[in-house]
């Protein structure tokens, strides 16, 4: 379980990486922060594009700078959004985070105040993985 200073870090910083978003065609902003194993945080913003299908998410910005960078290993991601009700990552998401970190734990917040603790085997459970271990 992440303890209370971590779950405030990564809040803070995802709430910072909100306010990068470029959402001009949905108005969604999203706003991630991913905590490595060396206590390092990593963030993330929704970057959309006129063509809107090249738009990426928040969390997968954040875990392709850290992987980008050298870091594989997580412990949590904070996901933010100024909607009224907790916003929970996409499928497409959820099937990334898994590919480094299926132990992650996964923290949804927003700018209220509100706060709720997941882990991603939970948000994704029976998710596709390297086909390769199952031909061995
Ligand atoms: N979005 C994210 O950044 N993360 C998610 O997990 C769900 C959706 C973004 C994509 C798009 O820029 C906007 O939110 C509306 O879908």
């Amino acid at each position: 379980m992440l303890d209370q200073a971590r779950i405030q870090l990564l809040r803070d910083a995802a709430l910072k990486a909100l306010t990068h978003a470029h959402a001009p065609y949905s108005g969604f902003a999203v706003g991630a922060a991913l905590l490595d194993s060396e206590g390092k945080v990593h963030s993330g913003c929704n970057v959309e594009n006129a063509s809107f299908g090249l738009s990426v998410c928040a969390e997968r910005t954040a875990i392709f700078k850290a992987v980008s960078e050298g870091v594989r290993s997580f412990e949590a991601i904070a996901i933010a959004t100024r909607a009224p009700e907790l916003t929970p990552p996409c499928g497409a998401c959820r099937q990334v985070l898994q590919e480094f970190a299926p132990q992650l734990a996964v923290v949804l917040v927003n700018e209220k105040g509100d706060t709720a603790q997941y882990q991603l085997s939970e948000l994704m459970p029976f998710a596709f993985t390297d086909f390769r271990e199952k031909e061995k």
